[in-house]
């Protein structure tokens, strides 16, 4: 059966090396899979459960709904300080809260990407962390940690060009495919 997957994208540069594999992702999906890449993150106000009283900001209602509609969800995302993105926690923080709960049984797969040796491993299991209490289903292999980033992305073309980094992920879509598809 066809199905659609979407991206959170934990970083808002623009020259962003997991931006570049976000975007090279829907090239690399499976047959009968399409992949849409979600809003910025950069719009959510910061979590205040005072605001959240107040009314979910249209942005955070629009994201859990293409979350919940999705078949699965794709989370690129940079390693900042051996964790998650402070802006990507938010998002999540906001995503949490909204009824029904978005990420509830979802099929999850998550990517990192550094200029650094180990390719934002750490910031993997900080992640899976909060994806547990979110009662996420989060593929466990292959793991996609794409090392020494800045050299598999042209600098200016901001495209992803590394030949095995890019079979690597279209492995790990196939894989939450086909886990999905049972
Ligand atoms: C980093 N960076 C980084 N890299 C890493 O491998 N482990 C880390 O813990 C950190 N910590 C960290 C903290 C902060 C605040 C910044 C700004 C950066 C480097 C980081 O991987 C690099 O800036 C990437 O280019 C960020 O990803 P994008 O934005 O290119 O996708």
């Amino acid at each position: 059966r066809p199905l659609h997957f979407v991206i959170l994208l934990g970083s808002l540069r623009k020259a962003s090396v997991n931006a570049a594999i976000a975007r090279a992702l829907p090239e690399l999906a499976p047959e009968g899979v399409s992949i849409e890449l979600l809003g910025s993150i950069g719009e959510f106000p910061h979590y205040d459960a005072d605001l959240q009283e107040q009314g979910f900001p249209p942005e955070v209602l629009a994201m859990a709904e293409k979350v919940r509609q999705a078949d699965g969800v794709v989370i690129v995302t940079p390693e900042y300080n051996y964790s998650v993105p402070g802006v990507l926690k938010n998002a999540i923080d906001w995503l949490s809260r909204v009824s029904p709960p978005p990420f509830a049984g979802k099929p999850v797969a998550i990517q990192t990407a550094s200029p650094g040796q180990i390719g934002g491993a750490r910031a993997q299991y900080h992640l899976r962390q909060s994806l547990v209490f979110l009662d996420a289903r989060v593929l466990n292999k292959p793991e996609i940690m794409v090392s020494a980033a800045y050299a598999k992305v042209d600098p200016g073309t901001l495209l992803l060009t590394d030949a095995s980094t890019r079979d690597h992920l279209a492995g790990q879509l196939a894989a939450l495919a086909s886990q999905i598809r049972g």
